[in-house]
């Protein structure tokens, strides 16, 4: 049976490390990784409540502050891959199999989520916005999107990558979502992210950067809400 994933992180996972066993072959960074793994709070909870990621919280804490997940709304999943805000967002709004009201695209496939329906598809590409958007039959009320692009190493190309990611999901939200939507992205700190608050500002009632608990402290995401659509 499925594992039904529950919103508490418990705190008795904090503080237990877990040795690695020592292997030569291994590079320091892979080792660093995986010890970072074993040993977060948010991966063993995640892992114990069935979430398929530990990005779950973050959407979690998010809308434990801002209340924007409510039952009955059609919510758009960009970069759902592996699927914990999928998870969270079908829980959240009472999606159910016969009534599906929560869709998803990533360039990987995710494997089944109950009351969710995805698809395999580059967001750069037209055709998927269109795929997408074929999935459900009203226009969405929220839009979220955790899209990350695979890291070269280089930080100004990595920034500009992700940056990029940001403004498609913004135009996607500000062409597509209902008036009234929310718009949730993940953002990064790194300098060229200015014009797309303004934008954001133009076309959204509140606009708000959130940095949840669950998100490293070390890592330069964060994230933006955007409430409350202009039309
Ligand atoms: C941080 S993960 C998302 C985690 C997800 N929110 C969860 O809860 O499991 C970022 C995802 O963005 C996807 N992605 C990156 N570029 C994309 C693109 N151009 N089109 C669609 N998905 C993309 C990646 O494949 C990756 O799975």
């Amino acid at each position: 049976m499925q594992k039904k994933p529950n919103n508490e992180l418990n705190p008795s996972n904090k503080g237990k490390k877990q040795k690695l066993k020592k292997n030569k072959n291994r590079k320091l960074s892979s080792t660093n990784w995986i010890k970072r793994q074993v040993n977060d709070p948010y991966v063993i909870e995640a892992n114990r409540l069935g979430y398929k990621s530990r990005a779950a919280f973050k959407l979690l804490q998010i809308d434990k502050k801002f209340n924007f997940l409510k039952p009955g709304k059609i919510v758009i999943d960009l970069g759902c891959a592996p699927g914990g805000w999928l998870q969270v967002a079908a829980k959240k709004v009472y999606s159910s199999e016969k009534n599906i009201s929560v869709v998803g695209v990533d360039l990987l496939a995710v494997s089944n989520i109950y009351g969710t329906k995805t698809i395999v598809g580059d967001i750069n590409e037209e055709d998927t916005e269109k795929k997408i958007l074929n999935l459900i039959d009203k226009k969405p009320d929220i839009i979220l999107s955790d899209m990350a692009a695979n890291t070269t190493g280089h930080k100004q190309t990595d920034h500009l990558r992700t940056t990029q990611l940001t403004e498609i999901a913004l135009r996607f939200a500000i062409n597509h979502l209902n008036k009234g939507g929310v718009f949730l992205v993940k953002t990064f700190r790194g300098g060229s992210e200015k014009t797309i608050l303004e934008t954001m500002k133009k076309n959204f009632s509140y606009v708000k950067n959130v940095k949840p608990l669950a998100s490293r402290p070390e890592s330069v995401e964060s994230y933006t809400i955007c409430i409350d659509l202009k039309l």
